[in-house]
């Protein structure tokens, strides 16, 4: 089956392009110079020459803060061209696996967030994530829509990695302790991915939209702990703190863990221990 993936510069998308070769997959993995998701004449014609039996998009504008004040592109990217993917998508007869996000909630409902609660994001990222879903949905019937959250992985940015410099630099280090939520290590949303493609290579899949994130939940914090406590030597000291003593430029909901039970009874798939995934190579390192 030939994949095309976009957004092959990031977390998901380099180990997408890692993993689907020796799954069997003939890959067409683009970065962003390759590909704008933007650009809808690019993608047309990406489309065009490569044919694919599957698109997966793992292109997305993911700077939380910086978002709030560079709106413009954070729709473009998350809102306009996810609909301009699934249009595209329509018009070949193509199915569409697509990311989105935990920060699509307001963190208010007390419990493990489901499928079809109501999204009310807080902060332009997640507004722009959710207008995306939506035009995935009115322009596509063939779509997958898998919410992950808190993503880390060895490859680009994020808070594993940051901790785990930090703690080896400072004395201490403040953790926000009152915000709970799922970490998702990158490589088990590639490996679920092309888990249902190859469903998808022998049989219809039951679209919709999913929920798939790392087990057990937790705070920052002890999360934080978690990272550094597999760090050798001298590290810093953590310091639980509140979400407002450490103000940033976006909002944050307190609680978006996500519930994952449609994805475990309707496809059998179960939520990744992100602990494991603590250990994989490269990622601690300095
Ligand atoms: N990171 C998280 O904690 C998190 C949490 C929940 C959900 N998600 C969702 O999970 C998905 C994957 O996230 P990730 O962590 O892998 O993100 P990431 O590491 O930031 O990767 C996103 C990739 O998209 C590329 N990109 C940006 N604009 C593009 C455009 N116009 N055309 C083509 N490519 C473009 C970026 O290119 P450059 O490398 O050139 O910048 C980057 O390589 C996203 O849908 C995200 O919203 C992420």
């Amino acid at each position: 089956m030939k994949i095309l993936i976009t957004g092959a510069n990031g977390q998901v998308g380099r180990e997408l392009a890692l993993r689907a070769a020796a799954r069997g997959f003939a890959a067409i993995a683009m970065t962003r110079s390759e590909l704008d998701i933007g650009e809808r004449d690019a993608v047309a014609r990406q489309l065009d020459r490569h044919a694919p039996e599957l698109l997966i998009n793992a292109a997305a504008y993911t700077a939380v803060d910086r978002a709030e004040q560079d709106v413009a592109t954070c729709e473009r990217i998350n809102r306009d061209a996810s609909g301009l993917l699934a249009e595209a998508c329509a018009a070949r007869g193509i199915p569409l696996f697509h990311l989105s996000t935990d920060y699509v909630f307001d963190g208010r409902l007390g419990r493990p967030y489901r499928e079809e609660d109501p999204p009310h994001p807080v902060n332009r990222y997640g507004q722009s994530k959710w207008a995306g879903e939506r035009r995935v949905r009115e322009h596509l019937d063939r779509h997958l829509i898998l919410r992950v959250a808190w993503v880390f992985g060895p490859h680009g940015n994020n808070f594993v990695k940051t901790i785990a410099r930090l703690a080896r630099e400072r004395e201490e280090l403040g953790i926000v302790a009152d915000q709970l939520g799922s970490p998702t290590p990158a490589g088990a949303i590639a490996d679920t991915l092309l888990e249902l493609a190859r469903r998808l290579q022998v049989g219809e899949l039951p679209w919709g939209t999913y929920h798939y994130a790392g087990t057990p939940d937790t705070s920052w914090y002890d999360f934080a702990r978690a990272i550094v406590a597999r760090l050798p030597g001298k590290t810093a000291r953590l310091n639980p703190i509140t979400t407002a003593d450490y103000p940033t430029p976006a909002p944050r909901a307190a609680n978006t863990r996500l519930d994952c039970a449609r994805i475990a009874r309707t496809l059998g798939i179960p939520r990744p221990a992100w602990a494991d995934a603590l250990s994989e190579p490269g990622l601690l390192d300095p």
